[in-house]
């Protein structure tokens, strides 16, 4: 357990006290069966964290934990030094923390505008306002705002959920791998939309099973392993961390074809 003792865990973070903190958090879902094991993640203003790490790690199982939607065995859980340890969904959204599962999350008999709608329920009054701050970021909606969800692609419709997510005006934004099932080319969309949103002033925890890519756009990410945090750091340092390589990015020969590409956005080396 040396690799989860503070604070080694959070290593790279910034000082100062994190917006959100999960500390040791014991979550699971049949009783008796603890899917995460102590597991601890910290998240600072203006950060995007990653959580990578093989199917069934518990990753998906940490952000409903921090939506509420998992109840918290042990451990605590803060936002903004406050404890909101097993508090509803309803309630963080009120707090200033949105949630976009990995599926169903748009309302598919609904319009685009009818589901933007939907995420500003507790505060409509603010609807045209965030309405025209969120399609700025998803300029691709705009005209687009009066067909039904159900009728968009799988790419669209992620949009429309994290749009959804975005209307409140969290402080917190928790996605669950937005680029699960997207061709290539959107998938490369999902990120650069999550860090311009992050760039907005969004703070991210970002769950991927695109490890590789989550490292390159991720400030810090946790590797989660079986409920408990395998490793964690700056993206880019666990990215050439041989360990980490081998158990969870896969052979050597793919981090080099990695490290010749291109990121995108800043026109620097991928890595
Ligand atoms: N609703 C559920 N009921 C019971 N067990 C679940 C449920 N959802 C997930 N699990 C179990 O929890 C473990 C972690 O799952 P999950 O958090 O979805 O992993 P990941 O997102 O890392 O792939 C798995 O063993 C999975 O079978
Ligand atoms: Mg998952």
């Amino acid at each position: 357990m040396t690799e989860t003792a503070a604070p080694a865990l959070h290593r790279g973070a910034p000082e100062g006290e994190p917006l959100l903190h999960a500390d040791r958090l014991v979550a699971g879902y049949l009783p008796g069966v603890n899917i995460l094991q102590e597991c601890s993640l910290v998240l600072h203003p203006g950060e995007l964290v990653g959580i990578i790490g093989p199917n069934g790690a518990g990753k998906s199982t940490l952000l409903k934990a921090l939506f509420g939607l998992v109840s918290i065995r042990e451990g605590a859980l803060t936002l903004k030094g406050e404890d909101i340890t097993n508090l509803r969904a309803d309630a963080l959204v009120g707090r200033g923390v949105g949630f976009v599962p990995q599926t169903n999350n748009v309302f598919p008999s609904l319009t685009i505008e009818e589901n933007l709608q939907m995420g500003v329920y507790q505060a409509p009054q603010k609807f045209s306002e965030r309405l025209e701050v969120v399609l700025d970021l998803f300029p691709e909606l705009t005209h687009r705002r009066k067909q039904r969800a159900g009728a968009l692609s799988g790419g669209e419709r992620q949009m429309v959920a994290m749009a959804r997510a975005l209307m409140p005006e969290p402080s917190v934004l928790l996605l669950d791998e937005p680029s699960a099932g997207l061709s290539p080319v959107r998938q490369d969309e999902a990120f650069l939309r999550t860090r311009r949103i992050n760039k907005a002033g969004v703070s991210v925890v970002i769950v991927e099973q695109n490890a590789r890519r989550a490292l390159q756009i991720c400030d810090r990410a946790y590797v989660l392993d079986q409920g408990r945090n395998a490793y964690s750091g700056p993206g880019r340092e666990l990215m050439h961390d041989p360990k980490v390589i081998e158990l969870y990015l896969g052979t050597l020969a793919t981090d080099v074809d990695a490290a010749r590409a291109v990121d995108r956005e800043t026109g620097e080396p991928g890595v």
